[in-house]
């Protein structure tokens, strides 16, 4: 990259000597963060536009949810759920009541929580529904990212990420994501659930016609099966509200949340939904021995805390307005599209120009970090905590990359 990065270059050698190469990472490898800026080990700051995928909303290191961790390292951090700890009930309710909905479910990773979502809609599917036997479909969307679990892959559309993982799990039935029609005619008595993403984040930001969410409820509602929304990536404030679903002012059956629920310190998902739903889980039908775990809890509440001010949701909105007005003056100059909501952008760069990839990495010469996904979109999602003036900054340098 630049010639003034003086270890960078053997860091990253070292980093693709002894790691299995799943990833294509930028090379730049980071040894501090604070707010919305990140330092590499030569000492080159870098405005933090990806946010890790949204799990650092609340930007690196936020001071009370650094203090949750710390103080709950000093005094308890894991038990298994073989026993209660004292800051479970307080997250569990704290993110049920942030979710309008009756229990909570805790887990670690986003793809543990969708795989939770999965099981609990199929037993759900069997015991109340009274769909046969092992017959309970899912209809989900294409273009989707769910995770990376064999059943999680055996849904996915993305060739890179499914290819060469089968036997693939049965059950999933896969329509044009923003196409009712196609979903209404999927939908049918071994329905289960309907999976979606109100967003598509990986797929490059990609937002749903108007109306689509709301239709999706209605279906799911008059043909009495669950609609589940994974909000892992567009949950939690990325889009100015709390969810997604609430730009249309939807409530799915069963929240799927992760990303920033761990305020960027601790792996931390769970599910939300009511007792007639989550209820179908006796002991023993699931589990993880690290879900729940009272670090997670305590830092998941404090998460729970800052969100139920409404603070970062406003500030998405109003950073998020900025954001797209200024993005979408760079179309015809080097952009030829801008989608999203909130401070979360899906930008196409022209492929004249240049691929997603060399973008990022201009950027990243230019002190921006951003990702790209899928040829030559890049998704930008800066942290919520970023100040106006940063924003416009990121934008000049990505008007200047182009
Ligand atoms: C919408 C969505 N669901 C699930 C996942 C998987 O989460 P994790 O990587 O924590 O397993 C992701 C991750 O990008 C996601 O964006």
């Amino acid at each position: 990259m630049v010639d003034d990065l003086v270890r960078t270059p053997a860091a990253v050698a070292d980093a693709e000597r002894w790691t299995a190469h799943n990833y294509h990472p930028l090379p730049v490898v980071i040894s501090q963060a604070e707010g919305a800026w990140v330092t590499d080990i030569d000492g080159k700051r870098y405005l933090d536009c990806l946010a890790g995928y949204s799990a650092l909303n609340f930007g690196h290191r936020h001071p009370a949810l650094i203090a949750a961790a710390h103080a709950q390292l000093d005094r308890l951090t894991l038990t298994s759920r073989a026993f209660i700890h004292d800051q479970f009930a307080v997250f569990c309710q704290g993110l049920a009541e942030l979710c309008g909905k009756d229990l909570v479910l805790p887990m670690n990773t986003g793809a543990e929580a969708v795989e939770t979502a999965i099981k609990v809609a199929r037993k759900w599917g069997y015991q109340v529904k009274g769909v046969p036997a092992n017959t309970a479909t899912i209809v989900v969307a294409d273009g989707n990212f769910h995770g990376r679990t064999t059943t999680i892959v055996s849904f996915s559309t993305d060739p890179s990420a499914r290819d060469d993982y089968g036997p693939y799990t049965p059950g999933f039935k896969i329509v044009p994501y923003g196409d009712l029609e196609a979903m209404a005619s999927a939908v049918d008595e071994t329905t289960v659930a309907v999976l979606i993403e109100p967003i598509q984040g990986e797929q490059g930001v990609i937002v749903p016609p108007p109306g689509y969410l709301q239709g999706v409820r209605d279906l799911c509602t008059t043909r009495g099966t669950l609609f589940i929304a994974d909000e892992i990536q567009s949950g939690l404030g990325r889009t100015g509200r709390t969810f997604a679903c609430d730009h249309e002012g939807v409530v799915p059956d069963m929240y799927v949340l992760g990303k920033a629920l761990g305020g960027g310190i601790v792996p931390v998902s769970a599910v939300a939904a009511d007792a007639d739903i989550l209820g179908v889980l006796s002991p023993g039908s699931h589990g993880s021995t690290f879900g729940g775990n009272p670090l997670a809890c305590a830092v998941g509440a404090e998460v729970v805390r800052q969100l139920s001010t409404g603070e970062y949701q406003r500030r998405s909105a109003e950073l998020g307005a900025r954001l797209h007005t200024d993005l979408s003056a760079l179309i015809g100059h080097g952009l030829i599209a801008v989608r999203g909501r909130g401070l979360w952008a899906g930008i196409d760069i022209d492929p004249s120009l240049m691929s997603g990839r060399e973008a990022c990495e201009r950027l990243a010469e230019h002190g921006v970090l951003a990702k790209d996904t899928h040829g030559s979109t890049i998704r930008l999602a800066p942290p919520l905590v970023i100040e106006p003036a940063e924003l416009d900054w990121a934008v000049e340098r990505l008007a200047a990359i182009l």
